[in-house]
């Protein structure tokens, strides 16, 4: 992990929020290499979501809600962590993460000193709206996007002709007062999430339930994650949220261990019984093909963080390999398999030399690319040098201009994961990386 947090510090990617003054814990900021990543992956799930489904359509509600919502859904009563502090030291600890004999012992598991009674800690950030900082108003930072859909799931019914099962998707930031804030962006305070709610009839959602597990996986699968990297986690009795009947989480394989990367619920109509009891409206579905039959629907949540997901893509694409056979024993590559269709760079070009018109030439074939790939020029040192800096980026497709560009219209295309030289025309070129993103297969 400190390869990748370095890396991902080096090129652009995250870097730690308010550095200058010392940092800000459990807050990251995504620099240029970062936020292309990011609206990458959020691009590839909002597309196989809304564009794959024609039963699901996107929402994007406000970060702020009614404070009744979260009494309502549960939060304000039940979304604590249990909390210990030790007397000596100050160190807080989540008291279900350290040994079982410290707790009984209430000894600190880095001091030894005595431990705090365990008391529980909510997570929600609470601020107040206006300028009277009264109960009254008092106003939290949402911990899940899913709230957001539950409370207009009759609007986009009414708006958008919407019939059961059908599902809301929704792409936004969270907030959770976390305890342990380690591991980089893992599990941080402020985070996004990308959360679909499915809206199904009660006695059909544990078929649902599963279809999505289904369709979640081969998600990933789509995406050319290492699928031996990913594995399923049933939720137990003791760990079911508050709203669930059944929840499986996708794991991946971290470089600290297996962890969660998104969760797939059945929460029941939990959610919509209790906004319909705390704000007296009436949340049944009216089925008009079947006589009018009323229903409060059952919910099947896939519920994945992006900023989490960000992570596990860094972490999935980062290799070192030796390059050995290019010549020298010692010569060491590090490079992000990025799939070509999240890379924050597609293609680069590079002209051999910066003189001799190469220069221009590549500018101008850079140019002619925009429009359809995201770019980079790099004309800055030897060439070797520059093919690593693209692959320590990511960027799948170099192009280089060299002398024979100017005789024959022709260019070099080199693969980052093969390391594979090919000569193109120019004119193809812009066809050729089409064809080869979409044929894109990980090699290693
Ligand atoms: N709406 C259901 C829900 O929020 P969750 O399991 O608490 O369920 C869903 O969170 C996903 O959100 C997790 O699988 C994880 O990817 C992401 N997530 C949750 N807390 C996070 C945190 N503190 N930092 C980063 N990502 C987080």
């Amino acid at each position: 992990m400190e390869k990748i947090t370095s890396l991902a510090k080096r090129r652009g990617f995250v870097f730690q929020s308010s550095e200058i003054y010392g940092g800000q814990n459990g807050a990251w900021d995504y620099g240029p290499m970062g936020v292309e990543l990011k609206n990458r992956i959020a691009g590839a799930w909002w597309k196989e979501m809304t564009q794959f489904h024609d039963d699901i359509v996107g929402l994007d509600a406000a970060i702020l809600m009614h404070p009744r919502t979260w009494e309502a859904s549960g939060h304000v009563e039940n979304f604590t962590d249990p909390l210990v502090d030790c007397k000596k030291c100050k160190a807080r600890f989540r008291a279900d993460q350290i040994p079982p004999e410290n707790l009984a012992a209430k000894k600190c598991p880095e001091c030894g000193g005595e431990l705090t009674d365990t008391r529980k800690f909510n997570l929600m950030f609470k601020t107040h709206i206006g300028p009277a900082e009264d109960t009254a108003s008092i106003i939290y930072l949402r911990p899940e996007t899913a709230q957001g859909i539950y409370v207009n799931y009759k609007n986009i019914i009414q708006s958008n002709r919407m019939k059961i099962p059908f599902g809301i998707a929704q792409i936004g930031k969270a907030f959770r007062n976390e305890i342990v804030t380690k591991n980089f962006i893992f599990r941080t305070c402020e985070f996004e999430q990308m959360e679909m709610q499915f809206f199904v009839k009660p006695g059909t959602d544990e078929e649902w339930f599963n279809e999505w597990r289904n369709r979640r996986w081969a998600y990933y699968e789509k995406l050319g994650v290492k699928m031996d990297h990913l594995r399923w986690h049933q939720h137990g009795p003791d760990e079911l949220a508050h709203y669930a009947k059944d929840a499986y989480d996708i794991e991946y394989l971290f470089p600290m261990g297996w962890r969660e990367l998104e969760g797939v619920h059945n929460r029941t109509n939990y959610d919509l019984n209790r906004h319909t009891q705390y704000s007296g409206k009436d949340m049944q579905y009216i089925d008009q093909d079947n006589n009018n039959e009323r229903y409060i629907p059952f919910i099947i949540e896939t519920s994945a963080g992006l900023t989490r997901n960000l992570l596990m893509i860094l972490c999935d694409a980062y290799d070192e390999e030796q390059v050995a056979e290019k010549g020298n024993d010692d010569d060491w590559r590090t490079v992000l398999r990025f799939h070509p269709s999240l890379a924050p760079v597609t293609v680069a070009v590079l002209p051999l030399m910066k003189k001799d018109g190469l220069a221009e030439l590549a500018q101008d074939i850079r140019k002619g690319l925009k429009e359809d790939f995201a770019t980079d020029y790099d004309q800055g040192g030897a060439i070797g040098r520059r093919y690593r800096r693209q692959d320590e980026a990511g960027t799948p497709f170099c192009v280089t201009v060299d002398y024979q560009s100017k005789e024959d219209n022709t260019v070099t295309l080199r693969f980052r994961d093969s390391m594979e030289q090919v000569r193109v025309p120019i004119a193809e070129l812009a066809t050729r990386l089409r064809q080869e993103i979409k044929a894109y297969k990980r090699i290693k």
